[in-house]
């Protein structure tokens, strides 16, 4: 550690999610922003300028630095892969964006790097630090839904076409560009944390607004869950002007709706103390996303930070651990095997590179 019990972190990319990380280490006690890296030398520097840590311009210099403990990847998605087996094999703990990688053999190689060099791997799905999540999931296990009968996404985005032009990779479905494995992964991941696993998804994906990318901007799935239970997930980036995502779990006994960070709906047969108290999770919280890429505040990456941190420290474990991340990606992958090949797809999945033609 760098000094003392402080965690050193490194960031490599300096692209939009970097002040994300930057802001969120900054406000964690006793982790320390040691460099961020990025070929592109431009954006190191405003970075490293803004937040006082030193420019580098690439992973090789991160991992050089002993003052690092923590990589955080924050490269575009098919580059997540290389960058963490690299930080891996060099003792650093590794910290990802979302997706963990483009393939569930790359997350498998990332996940099996990190085991035998004795580093934490963490993904960053920082949406399920939020409140009103938490407290479905643990009226889930409580069983206060009774029989769980649907839990479904609403995620109507709008990106302006600018967008998908502002780094080569938004427009490039190898690269994960796509709605599904982009926007959406961050909700497919809730219900999936919300309800455990899927058995079975079809998918329809369509382009209805961004004429000019060869990618879906939109997605409509339907799911089955292995506890009986059916949903739906509803995602774009072309319905302007945007509004906040919304996750909706109905059982025999139990609703519960949350739009954006707002609990906007909590209803059981059997009314508790403290429900009231949960019908006010999220009031006057801020902009989930929905209208911006960066319109979003950095509270829950904050959690994410400071638990990797606390691992790091030898005590817990991530945030977000890969092996979850993995089944949200594995969800995500048999939605596009069954868009591309118009029939319902059975979990689990092997890979198909043939998704990204
Ligand atoms: N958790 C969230 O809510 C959230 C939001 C946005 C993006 N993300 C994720 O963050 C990651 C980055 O997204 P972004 O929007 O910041 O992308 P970006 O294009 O804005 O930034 C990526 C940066 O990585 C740099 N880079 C690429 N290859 C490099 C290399 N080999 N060495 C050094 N630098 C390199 C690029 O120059 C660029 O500055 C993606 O995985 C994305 O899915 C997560």
């Amino acid at each position: 550690m760098s000094q003392g019990n402080t965690v050193g972190f490194g960031l490599l990319g300096a692209g939009l999610i970097a002040p994300f990380h930057a802001k969120s280490i900054q406000a964690a006690e006793g982790c320390e922003l040691i460099a961020v890296a990025d070929m592109n030398a431009e954006r190191a520097a405003k970075c490293a300028d803004t937040f006082g840590c030193e420019a580098v311009s690439s992973l090789e210099d991160l991992l050089g630095d002993d003052r690092i403990d923590v990589v955080c990847i924050l490269t575009p998605n098919h580059l997540h892969h290389d960058a963490a087996v690299a930080a891996a094999r060099a003792g650093k703990h590794v910290l990802t964006e979302k997706p963990p990688a483009m393939s569930l053999a790359e997350t498998d190689a990332m996940i099996a790097a990190c085991r035998e060099a004795g580093v934490h791997l963490g993904v960053v799905l920082q949406c399920r630090v939020r409140k009103p999540i938490q407290a479905m999931r643990r009226a889930i296990a409580e069983g206060r839904f009774g029989r769980l009968i649907h839990a479904d996404v609403y995620m109507k985005w709008f990106r302006a076409a600018d967008y998908y032009r502002m780094d080569p990779w938004r427009s490039s479905r190898r690269s994960g560009a796509g709605v599904t494995i982009q926007h959406a992964f961050h909700y497919i991941d809730l219900v999936q944390y919300l309800m455990g696993p899927v058995t079975e998804v079809s998918a329809r994906m369509t382009n209805m607004a961004h004429g000019d990318v060869d990618l879906e901007d939109t997605l409509d799935a339907s799911l089955t869950y292995a506890n009986g239970a059916r949903g739906v997930v509803v995602a774009s980036t072309a319905m302007w002007p945007g509004a906040d995502v919304r996750i909706e779990i109905n059982g025999s006994d139990g609703a519960a709706v949350m739009a954006g960070e707002r609990m906007e709906r909590w209803q059981f047969r059997q009314e508790r103390d403290g429900d009231e108290a949960i019908r006010a999770l999220g009031r006057g919280a801020v902009a989930t996303a929905a209208s911006g890429p960066a319109d979003f505040d950095f509270a829950d990456h904050q959690v994410v930070i400071e638990a990797m941190a606390e691992a790091v420290r030898g005590r817990g474990e991530p945030f977000i651990a890969a092996p979850s991340a993995r089944k949200t990606l594995e969800i995500a992958l048999a939605m596009y095997q069954s868009a591309a090949r118009d029939v319902p797809v059975r979990l689990p999945v092997e890979d198909d590179p043939t998704i990204w033609k």
